[in-house]
Formats: C-alpha cells, structure tokens, sequence
C-alpha cells in the first residue's frame, strides 16, 4: 500500500510531487508527506490526515527545490500521526526515504541500529530504512542502498535521497510497484503511471530486484546487485482525461455509468464477426493443453474473488471443468493440491494486490499454468502470469470496484466460451445464443441505469437501517455477496449475504420487524424455491426489495414489498446485470449518509501487503 513519487529536474519539484501524490490517494490516505532539497538542505514537511492538510501546511511556508520525494500513506506498522508519515530520516538528517511496502525483519534491524546508538522516533518499518542506509553509507548512496536492501526482507518501493550527492535520487523495486517516468532535463519515479504522466509518457517499469539512479539528465538502471541492466523504454497512450471524474460528482458513479462501455470494449476484437465464437487470441494457451485441464482454481480477493464466484458457474457449466475457488489470504496457506493439469486463474483488477500476486507464484511454483484477468497492463500479475487476458475497463479510480467488477464477469464468459470452443462441451446455437446475450447486455445496463432515481429513494430509506441481509440462490448467491460488501465498504451499513436455502439453518433469527432484505430473483429455474425464502423472512417482518427480471416482476410482486425489474437475460449472464442496481443502491447510501464515497474509511485502492 501507500504511494510514492519523486522529481530531479529544473522545475520546482513541490507541486510536481503534490500533483503526483493526488493521483495515488487512491493508495492510501491517512497521512502526506514530502522532502526537498532547499537551500537549507535536505527538509522535511509532513502530516497525519488528507493531502489537503499538508497542502495547507506548505501554503504558507513551501518547501522550495527541484529535487524531492512524496509519500501518501495507508498505516501498517504504526497508527497514522505526524511523526509516523513519510518521508522518513536518519539522526543526521541527511538521509530520507519513503516507502511502499513492509520490511518483515524491521525488528531485527531496529534492535541492531538501536544497539550502535541510532535514536528511532516513529513506530514505523520504514525509518528503520532510513537510519539502515544512513548506517553503510560510506560516501557512495547507490552501494549503500544496495547494502541496506541486501539486509532487509519484505517487500519494497522505495526513493531515497542524501543530501551529501543531492544530484541523485535512487529507486528501488522489490514486490511493490514502482515506474521511472524519463523527461527532458527531467526525471520522476511514481508507484503508477497516472502520478506521472502529466509529465511524460516514456516510461520503465521496473521488475523485483531492480533499481534506477535518476540525474536529471539521465537513468542509470541496474539490479540490486549492482549489475547494470537495460530496459525497453514502455510508450504510454493512455488518455489523461480518461481518470478524471468527466462531470460525475464521484469516480464511483462515473465507473458505475461508464460499464456499457467497459462491456463493449472487453469484447472488441474477441468475437467472430459472424457471432458464432469467441477467440481469444491473445491466450499463448494451446488446444492440447486446454484438453489436458483437470481442474481449475480461481484465485483472487474481495469483489475480484466475487467475481470468480460467478467464474466457477461459467466454467463448469460451460466448459464442464470443476472449479475450487479460493481468497488469495488463504490460498497459499492451505497447501492446495496444484498439479500440472490445473489451470490457475487468478483475478485482479490492480494486479499488484500482494496475496493474489502470492497466489500465482505459489502456483507456478507447483507447476501450473497460471491465467491473470486483469484491468492493469503491465501490472505484476499481467507480468508473471503465463497467460492475461485483459479486462478494458479503463482506470478505476474509486475505491469500491464497479466496472471492474462487471468487466471480470464478461472475461471470465468470454474464457469459458472459448473452453467449451476447444472442448466442444456446448452446441453451437447455445454458443450464439450466449453471445447474442452478451452482445445485449451493454444496452441492458443502460436501462438499468435509467432507474437510478428509484433506487436513489430506496437507498436513503434504506440508510437509517443499522444491518439488513442479501439473499439468493446460484449465482444470485455470488451477486449477493458482491451487494453486501459494496455496501458495507462505503455506507458503513452492516450487511450479510445469505444463499437464501441457508437462512433456516440460523440466520432467520435476526430477522425482525423491519429489517431490510434484498433477494436477487433472477434464477428461472430457482424461482419457486427463492420466494419460499422470501416468505420466510416476510413471516418474520422483513422489508423485502427484489430485484428481478421483468417478465417475473408480477408474481414475484405479490411476495414482496418493493421490485426492480431488470431486462431478461440468460441467467448464466444475468449477475452482469443484477450487480448494478446493488452498485447504484450501495452509492446512494453512501452519498445519502454522507460519506466520502470514492475513499471510504480505513481502505485503500491497491493492497500491496499481505
Ligand atoms: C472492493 C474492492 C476490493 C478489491 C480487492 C482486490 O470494492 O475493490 O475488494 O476487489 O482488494 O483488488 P484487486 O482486484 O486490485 O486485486
């Protein structure tokens, strides 16, 4: 987590780094900082709380240089204050450090440093790096940071500076991501690509293990052991604008409406043009080995693992391959049986979430094949992974994932049509039918968010509840939990997703006068055994809204109090629908209770620890 950037050029570095350092809140957010070197020498300003903070506390008194670092930060080891923000420094002050990652052995090296009489103030990790480097420099920065990583264990982005070659900022990449943006008499370093790219769109991305030394007139790029090496410079074309809010009032809206479009662009080019099949050609997958699948694992955390949720119902009734599904937190750590003939697939929007990216080493440790779906090209899962099929969502910039929730589903039935393609597990007017609907669904989408209105009103009356439940059957189960955790992540409403046959068997006892219940119906073949759970809770006073497919809303009217009706689709399909009335209910309960939507409390965008 956290995010770090850092400027060498002629230009003053402080706004350059301030800008960079709003592009990667989104990283974390509970406290800012900068260092730069002035005429005074190497100075530090820094505080708990948004960036805004600290760009008040510089207003008055700004930290003038072309030469700085800045750090946004979300708290691991040490709770969020002043003394613990980054950048970091050593006992001289001649040294600052900020950091993405955690050291594992810090302790160790605390103890160490403590014992040769370096004084700590913060309870970081991170200064421990600061006071490391300060303790093996010996008049050379670049071997003494080689020194000081050699020492540490974990995993790290860093930028250091020292004010005794003030011409130099090194960066390091071990586990956490880090990109050199390369300018003209200018040089950055930026834990993405959006910190940087207002200045330039030639960039490195470096791997674990290697380190840049920026001047401002050049990049020195090498391993960690000193070892020069060379890297293809990588062209960004992204547009700018594409990760701003275009006249949305938050990025979550902006992403919730922009999902036709995400749809449509994850399909382009992976369809025959006659609507007969999918080709994925990017795969290097052969048919022989797709044949040679036994089983298959999908991998990932939080809304990316709801959407392998739904991925294990694609696969296995597409493509007849029985899927396990795991949260990457605890993949590793249950010595899954991986063997060769298992396909791993791992999901991630960041692809630098740090247990999914665990995951997928683990498996290629074991000889599997691993498959990424991910929104960020160039990510460390994009790079690791043996295949990638890439979802073109486009940045998602809220916290809460939307469109790249939506955006995984659609790859993951474009993958599972392409297996049933090789393996030939479906007739061929299934197949169209399938991508008939797919083809259906970005207009689909558009008339749901045509109801925003109604769900505005049910969500403010929805936001005095203190808990209410989710339920459904299948993959209305999965859609259920995707709700509930959009809803507890930024409303702050306590919610649980039941498979609503579950309910009897304890959860009915919280059922009470009142409470609000929300049942995906959307399962034709379920209907009958769904609303005999709805009864069940309206027995007990439940509030019932379902969300159902038009065409069913009259009988499953008379079952509940409130219903929104979404567009028929083949219920394989339908969570690409029904998850948007819950991402447009979670939003409007949020906004309605006034939260900061795009950064809901103690979470942060990309999750680069474990
Ligand atoms: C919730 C959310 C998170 C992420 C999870 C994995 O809205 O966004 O649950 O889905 O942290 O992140 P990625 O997909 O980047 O690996």
């Amino acid at each position: 987590m956290c995010g770090i950037v850092g400027y060498i050029g002629n230009r003053d570095s402080q706004d350059i780094l301030l800008e960079g350092l709003k592009k990667l809140e989104y990283r974390g957010y509970d406290s800012a900082g900068i260092a730069v070197f002035t005429t005074n020498g190497l100075e530090i300003k820094k505080s708990k709380g948004r960036l805004a903070v600290l760009e008040d506390k510089l207003k008055g008194d700004p930290l003038e240089g072309s030469v700085g670092i800045g750090h946004t930060r979300w708290a691991t080891h040490g709770k969020p204050s002043d003394v613990n923000s980054h950048p970091h420094t050593d006992n001289s002050m001649k040294f600052s450090v900020v950091h993405n990652g955690i050291v594992e052995n810090y302790l160790e090296l605390k103890e160490e440093l403590i014992a040769k009489g370096r004084v700590f103030v913060s309870e970081t990790d991170t200064e421990v790096i600061s006071h490391l480097v300060a303790d093996e420099y010996d008049g050379n920065i670049v071997e003494a940071v080689q020194r000081a990583v050699k020492r540490m264990r974990g995993a790290f982005a860093l930028g250091v500076l020292t004010e005794y070659e003030p011409e130099k900022l090194v960066a390091v990449r071990f586990a956490s991501p880090l990109v050199i943006g390369i300018g003209q008499g200018e040089n950055f370093i930026g834990s993405d690509i959006p910190a940087i790219l207002e200045h330039t769109r030639d960039v490195y991305i470096l791997n674990d293990g290697e380190m840049a030394v920026l001047t401002r007139n050049g990049v020195e790029l090498m391993t960690t052991e000193g070892e020069t090496i060379s890297k293809e410079i990588f062209h960004v074309d992204w547009d700018i604008v594409t990760a701003e809010k275009a006249g949305f009032d938050h990025f979550m809206l902006k992403e919730i409406y922009e999902q036709p479009k995400a749809y449509r662009d994850t399909m382009l080019g992976r369809m025959a043009d006659d609507g007969k099949s999918v080709n994925l050609k990017e795969l290097s997958m052969s048919a022989d080995y797709i044949k040679s699948i036994r089983k298959v694992h999908i991998v990932a955390c939080g809304t990316a693992y709801h959407a392998g949720l739904v991925g294990k119902s694609v696969i296995e009734s597409l493509a007849r391959i029985p899927v396990e599904t795991d949260v990457a937190s605890e993949y590793r750590y249950r010595s899954p049986i991986i063997t060769p003939d298992t396909l791993v697939i791992v999901v991630s929007q960041s692809g630098e979430t740090a247990d999914t990216l665990a995951a997928l080493r683990e498996a290629q440790k074991n000889g599997a094949k691993v498959l990424a779906i991910t929104n960020v090209v160039g990510s460390s899962v994009a790079r690791e992974a043996d295949d990638v099929i890439v979802t073109w969502a486009g940045p998602e910039i809220a916290v809460a994932s939307t469109k790249a929730y939506t955006s995984q589903l659609i790859a993951f039935y474009l993958f599972g049509l392409h297996l049933a393609g090789v393996l030939g597990t479906q007739e061929q007017a299934e197949v169209e039918a399938l991508i008939a609907g797919l083809h259906a669904l970005p207009e689909q989408v558009e008339s749901i968010l045509e109801q925003a209105a109604v769900l505005k009103q049910v969500a403010e009356s929805m936001s005095h509840h203190k808990s209410l439940f989710f339920i459904g059957r299948g993959v209305d189960y999965a859609v259920a939990q995707e709700g509930s955790l959009k809803l507890k992540e930024i409303s702050y409403i306590h919610s649980e997703a039941y498979a609503a046959g579950e309910l009897k068997h304890g959860t009915l006892a919280l059922i009470e006068e009142g409470i609000p219940v929300i049942a995906l119906v959307t399962q034709e073949a379920l209907y009958e055994k769904t609303l005999s759970n709805i009864k069940e809770v309206k027995a007990r006073g439940a509030h019932v809204l379902a969300v159902a497919n038009n065409g069913s809303e009259e009988e499953v009217a008379k079952s509940v109090d409130e219903i929104l009706a979404i567009p028929k689709t083949l219920p394989i399909l339908s969570p690409a629908l029904a998850v948007v009335p819950l991402q447009l209910l979670s939003y409007y309960a949020s906004l309605a209770l006034g939260h900061d939507v795009d950064k809901p409390r103690n979470l942060a965008k990309s999750v680069t620890v474990e």
